[in-house]
């Protein structure tokens, strides 16, 4: 655990054109540096750097941020690791705090258990290759199949013996504790004896992303159907098989540099990809493809191409388990082997290179695929062309990015010549559909979807509860002080009527933006918080969280230690009905920002509106002397309302952008 004190120290001493000039080459144009950007190709530099501001952003693919950010992005380092680093750049020495005994002791288990798994990968690649029952038994198997040493070294195979429990005696004499052997998988226990799990099989150690190994595939070597052909490590405090995919360690470089990947489904087809020259691949193991999974992917690159067996089941397969890529916005593409191969028998009949423009000519766009598979069997009938609409509208409706979407809506009704606007009516009804029912099952009970920002003339009368009505000040609270000093970057027009990006702090942002109009949260403590922190603000100095969290008001002190703590305060019902989907906190910065300013100004101006209208009535109540007022009271209502047109419209197009 790196203290704060030591991070603040780095953060200090980073010039971010020094850590980004060890990747890239910088050229200086006017106060930024530019050059060619490393997150996507590119022959033109739009990768620009500003020293002063501390950050990086390329205008071609939108990739911005700090050093740290930087380096987790282009080395993909964890945080510490980019912190760690940083600190060896520019001489300054860790101050660690120690973990408490909890954190110790978790810390330990998860060493002893990846100590335990590489004295095993250890000890089967020494069986295999040096042993005389592995070498004549293990390793002539693996080079009937066609492997080299080279690639049964590299994704170091090795062999588990036959005997009862060779293994495990010898990792008990080299001093491993049982309970560990266990946990890892690597022993069981039977009437009292402890026997190794993976006996006579070839092992194929599965690696984390640093490459250590965390769990292990055992394989037998025969064609014996009464044992199952594979026996996977167990669940443990180091491996998760839904966060895995066999193969990455090796895969990630050549991931980002080609900006694609291959997932296939097991062991043997990734070392025969390798072998035929393709690195960037890997596999699920067997099981369908988790949500962490592709998150996982979606840290190198967000292009994946599925590698299938061409017979019906494969095809089934492809056609499953896709939803969930489209959902997080990946670009699926699909090669479909020739009925009944896969691509270690492929890659084994084939030469290298046959194999390499074998994958790279059949890609096929994942909804094109599915289009012109699914159009063959409906041949001219028209019924069954409707359904294959809408299966293909379904499909298509999944993906989050609207130009994709309307991409795959003009190539699909082209290849089954219907209007394109037949499509795009039915994508979008089964995306609202959606949205209702996402609605529906987050609101126990309830039908009611909200007004629509434009249609706010609809909003029930009834009071909302208290705390609902302080959820937008909250929200302005909560974002200054969690990231007030954090940057958010705008386009502007600059004088020469050219696009400019401009960084500005969230704290400098909201601040102006809500006092410019004379405004205030209504909320004591939330008053409270925001003038303190306008006032250190003012002094050009970030408040710390102390102040708050410290405060000799209860209610204050209260407030902020909320708001610091929850990650977002706003209830997900909340959220839903104002069509605001939650990423990643940091990453929808920016547009929570501008939500929380305009959701905050609206409430106000509804509040005020409501005011006037009730003047208005009164007004018309009384005598005909009061028509001049009258007029005067209208003029300000519909002042009021074109403002809270263009603010309505404002947070239309901030949330569904
Ligand atoms: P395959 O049967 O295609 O295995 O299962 P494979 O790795 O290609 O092996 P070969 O070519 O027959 O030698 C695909 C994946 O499913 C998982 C493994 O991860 C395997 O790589 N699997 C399969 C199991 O976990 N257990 C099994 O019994 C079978
Ligand atoms: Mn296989």
């Amino acid at each position: 655990m790196i203290t704060p004190d030591t991070i603040e120290k780095i953060m200090d001493a980073v010039r971010i054109e020094e850590v980004v000039g060890e990747f890239v080459s910088l050229k200086r144009r006017g106060v930024n540096l530019v050059g060619l950007c490393p997150f996507h190709n590119e022959k033109t530099p739009s990768f620009s750097v500003s020293a002063p501001k501390g950050i990086f952003k390329c205008f071609g693919c939108g990739k911005g941020g700090n050093a740290v950010n930087f380096l987790m992005e282009h080395e993909h380092y964890t945080y510490p690791e980019a912190l760690r680093y940083l600190a060896q750049k520019y001489n300054i020495e860790i101050e660690e705090e120690r973990p408490s005994p909890e954190q110790q002791q978790a810390m330990d288990l998860k060493e002893s258990l990846f100590n335990v798994s590489a004295f095993a990968q250890k000890y089967f690649e020494e069986r295999l290759h040096e042993s005389e029952e592995g070498r004549s038994i293990a390793l002539t198997y693996l080079k009937e199949r066609g492997f080299t040493t080279e690639v049964i070294r590299r994704f170091g195979l090795g062999y588990c013996p036959g005997a009862w429990d060779d293994f495990t005696q010898t990792a008990l004499k080299n001093g491993y504790k049982k309970e560990y052997l266990q946990m890892a998988s690597l022993s069981k226990s039977k009437d009292q004896m402890l026997y190794d799990t993976f006996r006579d099989r070839i092992i194929f150690p599965i690696h984390n992303l640093s490459g250590r190994v965390l769990g292990f595939g055992g394989r037998i070597l025969t064609n014996e159907k009464n044992r199952p052909k594979y026996i996977n490590s167990a669940e443990s405090e180091i491996y998760q098989k839904s966060k895995v995919l066999y193969g990455i360690y090796f895969a990630k470089s050549q991931m980002v540099a080609l900006d694609n990947c291959y997932l296939v489904e097991g062991y043997t087809d990734v070392i025969a990809l390798h072998q035929a020259g393709i690195t960037n691949v890997i596999a699920t193991s067997g099981t369908a493809l988790t949500t962490d999974q592709i998150k996982l992917i979606r840290r190198y690159t967000s292009n994946v191409t599925l590698l299938f067996d061409g017979d019906p089941a494969g095809i089934k397969a492809a056609f499953r388990g896709l939803d969930l890529i489209l959902e997080e916005g990946l670009n699926v593409r699909v090669v479909l082997f020739p009925d009944g191969e896969d691509p270690d028998s492929f890659a084994r009949e084939k030469r290298p290179a046959e194999v390499r423009s074998f994958v790279e000519e059949q890609a096929a766009d994942f909804v094109s695929f599915k289009t012109s598979l699914l159009l063959e069997e409906t041949k001219d009938d028209p019924i069954r062309k409707a359904q294959l609409i809408k299966e293909i509208a379904k499909t298509i409706a999944l993906i989050p990015e609207p130009i994709a979407r309307s991409i795959y809506v003009q190539k699909c009704s082209t290849m089954m010549g219907v209007e394109e606007q037949l499509m795009v009516s039915e994508v979008n009804r089964i995306r609202r559909e959606k949205l209702k029912n996402k609605h529906r099952q987050e609101t126990p009970g309830g039908e009611d979807m909200g007004p629509e920002p434009d249609d706010r003339r609809a909003a029930p009368q009834k009071q909302e509860p208290e705390e609902a009505n302080h959820r937008p000040e909250q929200e302005i609270i909560r974002l200054l002080l969690n990231h007030g000093g954090k940057e958010i970057i705008f386009e502007v027009e600059n004088e020469d009527k050219r696009m400019e990006e401009v960084a500005v702090t969230v704290a400098e942002f909201i601040l102006q933006d809500i006092r410019s109009d004379g405004l205030l949260p209504d909320n004591p403590a939330c008053q409270a918080i925001f003038n303190e922190y306008a006032v250190c603000w003012e002094q050009k100095k970030l408040p710390t969280h102390s102040i708050f969290t410290e405060h000799q008001n209860d209610e204050v002190r209260k407030l902020a230690i909320d708001l610091l703590t929850s990650q977002h305060t706003l209830s997900k019902n909340w959220e839903h009905r104002h069509k605001i989907y939650v990423k990643e906190e940091e990453e929808e910065l920016k547009v929570r920002v501008l939500y929380a300013v305009y959701a905050f100004k609206l409430q106000k101006l509804e509040k005020m509106l409501a005011e006037i209208q009730q003047k208005i009535r009164d007004a018309s109540l009384q005598t005909s002397e009061n028509d001049e007022m009258l007029l005067e009271l209208m003029k300000d209502q519909r002042d009021l309302l074109e403002k809270r047109r263009a603010f309505a419209h404002e947070l239309d197009r901030v949330v569904t952008r």
